[in-house]
């Protein structure tokens, strides 16, 4: 009997994870949707099974929650699915005055981006290692390489996803699991992330990529091993000009750039 494999992707019912998930269905990929419990969950899982002819399971669950990693896992080991690539995709953004916000605003985004992260990750890899090749894939954003104001603690827990990702990398060498971390700049994901990528006007349309073009490049590059994924020549080049440039006159100008977003 040919083995089952699936892939996990979490936040998979919309904005990004779904595209994602689309993709890998297109890919013969079988899927295991983790995100938060509602219709949308459902909706995706049934839209992926009546376009492709794959297996399709999900599983719903606040992954802010203290136990959620752990459950997901065991979930897993009861169902016997073998899960071959890890892709952590919930993540909440944010813009805010820090200390003007609720420490439950930096509690939600700590849990969800950094921990839940971590924890799955640290569950699922024994379960990766039993695969003949399996993957992990960590969606980080630019911010990881960028202290933006007013987004401080989302662009601190992406900087953590990125340090985090690159030194399993070099850990899970040789191990048969590979470690990619993608960092988009904007994707119009959603009506609020939408809402703010055109906050910046003509930059907008220059750094921005659509989530179905976004979740295939990313498969491409993962494919081929790629450790760091950064979409779209400009987001490169701008990250290239940002370590010439003094950290004094980026972080003014990103102050700049940023403030407009707390409108949303
Ligand atoms: N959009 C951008 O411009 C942008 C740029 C760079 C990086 N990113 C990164 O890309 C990833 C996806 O972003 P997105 O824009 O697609 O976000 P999104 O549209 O808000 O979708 C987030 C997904 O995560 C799920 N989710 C949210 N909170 C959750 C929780 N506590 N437990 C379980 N699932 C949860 C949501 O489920 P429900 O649908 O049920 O709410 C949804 O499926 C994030 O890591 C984000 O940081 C986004």
């Amino acid at each position: 009997m040919v083995e089952q494999y699936y892939t996990l992707i979490t936040g998979s019912s919309s904005g990004i994870g779904k595209s994602l998930a689309l993709e890998c269905a297109s890919r013969g990929m079988n899927m295991l949707l983790v995100a938060l419990p509602g219709p949308e969950l459902e909706q995706t899982a049934n839209e992926i099974k009546s376009k492709f002819n794959i297996e399709v399971r999900y599983f719903a669950i606040d992954l802010t929650g203290i136990e959620a990693p752990r459950s997901v896992y065991e979930w897993c080991k009861n169902q016997n699915i073998k899960v071959n690539s890890l892709i952590n995709n919930a993540g909440i953004t944010g813009t805010t005055i820090f200390e003007k916000s609720n420490p439950e605003y930096s509690d939600l985004r700590i849990m969800l981006n950094v921990r839940a992260l971590t924890l799955l990750t640290r569950y699922f890899i024994p379960l990766l290692r039993q695969c003949p090749e399996s993957k992990i894939i960590n969606i980080c954003s630019m911010a990881g390489f960028l202290p933006v104001p007013y987004k401080s603690v989302y662009s601190a827990t992406k900087a953590f996803v990125l340090s985090f990702s690159k030194s399993l990398a070099k850990e899970l060498e040789g191990s048969g699991i590979r470690v990619t971390v993608v960092c988009p700049n904007g994707i119009e994901s959603n009506t609020l992330s939408t809402q703010r990528i055109r906050t910046h006007k003509r930059w907008a349309k220059l750094v921005t990529i659509t989530p179905g073009r976004l979740a295939k490049l990313t498969l491409d590059n993962a494919e081929k091993g790629k450790r760091i994924f950064i979409p779209l020549f400009i987001n490169r080049f701008l990250l290239f000009i940002g370590k010439i440039i003094p950290d004094s006159i980026i972080s003014q100008l990103l102050e700049k750039e940023f403030r407009d977003e707390l409108n949303y």
